[in-house]
């Protein structure tokens, strides 16, 4: 017999949603600001710094914090120190977002970051056999002009590892359509997409990535409870949703992780794919092991849920269709054998 928490620990994860500057370290950031001559916002303590009440105020700290990482070496200690704590989790297999464009007013190119970020995932696979790709985030807060700058330094990179893009920062009042032809450019070479959607913005803007961004993978999207409509659309066409409890107690309005209404539960009632992720782990005080353990014991998700999240989650990554069968074959049997010691 295991218990629910050795359970939760033990089963195979990965992750879909998981922001390479969202998981730095509070001390990482304090001996890399101070490295290389960069302020931070004042504090008493680090981890007084990682306190906000709304998308904004989050951001903002995200922004600062992430000033102190100027050199390659600062970026492969940030992704070396991301990949160990996601493979602490038994976190298997990870596709990251950074975000390049908010680093360039300080003079960091996109080729120092991804020299650095390189380093770091191929020193984390070797230690600790976590598998991982990457894919930068447009920060739609900057507009399609200075998105399209930016695709031309990835296309320029042609690096095997960077194998999507995505769409973050704050939604409102930057709606998904501006970036259609972006989006269109880059799954043109093959590049995968996806969006932050419906996180502080209207389902609107959910419908808008999937038909606009042609999108088949959504960034929380919780707001899609508000438009019925909408929710039987994206059970039908299988759309995933890649969720992130801690985040969504504080950024979305759904705050109440326990609400029989909390919109990540009213998703996976409904049918639709969830799956679960960390998003920005140390800012907000999480990890991988602790959001199935919100999940599951907040959010109503049986250890079957969680074995159909983590099966949707396989298909609904940008794997190839090989690995994606055989995680599926492997990693079912895995958590089918843990379900039976749970007795
Ligand atoms: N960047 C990092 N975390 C984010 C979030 N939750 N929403 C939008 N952009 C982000
Ligand atoms: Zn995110």
């Amino acid at each position: 017999m295991i218990s629910m928490a050795e359970f939760l620990a033990k089963i195979p994860k990965m992750e879909l949603h998981l922001h390479l500057e969202g998981a730095i370290r509070p001390q990482t950031a304090v001996d890399l600001a101070r490295k290389n001559g960069v302020a931070l916002p004042p504090f008493e303590r680090v981890e007084d710094l990682y306190r906000y009440d709304t998308l904004e105020q989050f951001l903002k700290i995200y922004t600062a914090v992430s000033d102190s990482l100027v050199s390659a070496d600062d970026y492969r200690r940030v992704t070396y120190e991301m990949l160990e704590s996601c493979a602490a989790n038994n976190s298997r297999y990870v596709e990251f977002f950074f975000s390049p464009q908010i680093h360039f007013p300080n003079g960091v190119s996109f080729d120092t970051q991804m020299d650095g970020i390189r380093a770091g995932m191929a020193d984390a696979e070797s230690d600790f056999g976590v598998v991982s790709v990457c894919a930068p985030g447009v920060n739609r807060e900057l507009g399609p002009a200075a998105g399209e700058d930016f695709l031309d330094m990835i296309f320029a990179r042609g690096d095997e590892k960077l194998v999507g893009i995505g769409l973050d920062f704050n939604e409102a009042p930057f709606p998904p359509e501006p970036y259609a032809a972006l989006f269109e450019r880059a799954r043109n070479v093959g590049l995968q997409v996806t969006a932050h959607a419906g996180e502080t913005g209207p389902a609107e803007f959910i419908r808008g990535s999937i038909d606009a961004l042609k999108v088949r993978r959504i960034d929380h999207g919780y707001h899609v409870v508000d438009d019925p409509e909408l929710m039987q659309r994206c059970k039908d066409e299988g759309i995933l949703f890649t969720v992130c409890p801690s985040t969504s107690a504080v950024t979305s309005p759904w705050h109440d992780l326990s609400a029989p209404d909390h919109a990540i539960r009213v998703m996976k009632d409904f049918g639709l794919k969830v799956m679960i992720n960390s998003d920005d782990p140390p800012m907000f005080f999480t990890d991988l092991g602790k959001e199935y353990g919100k999940a599951a014991h907040q959010l109503g998700f049986t250890p079957a849920d969680i074995r159909r999240s983590t099966i949707d989650a396989i298909e609904g990554s940008w794997l190839d269709d090989t690995t994606k069968r055989r995680y599926a074959a492997e990693w079912g049997a895995e958590i089918d054998g843990l379900i039976a010691e749970l007795g």
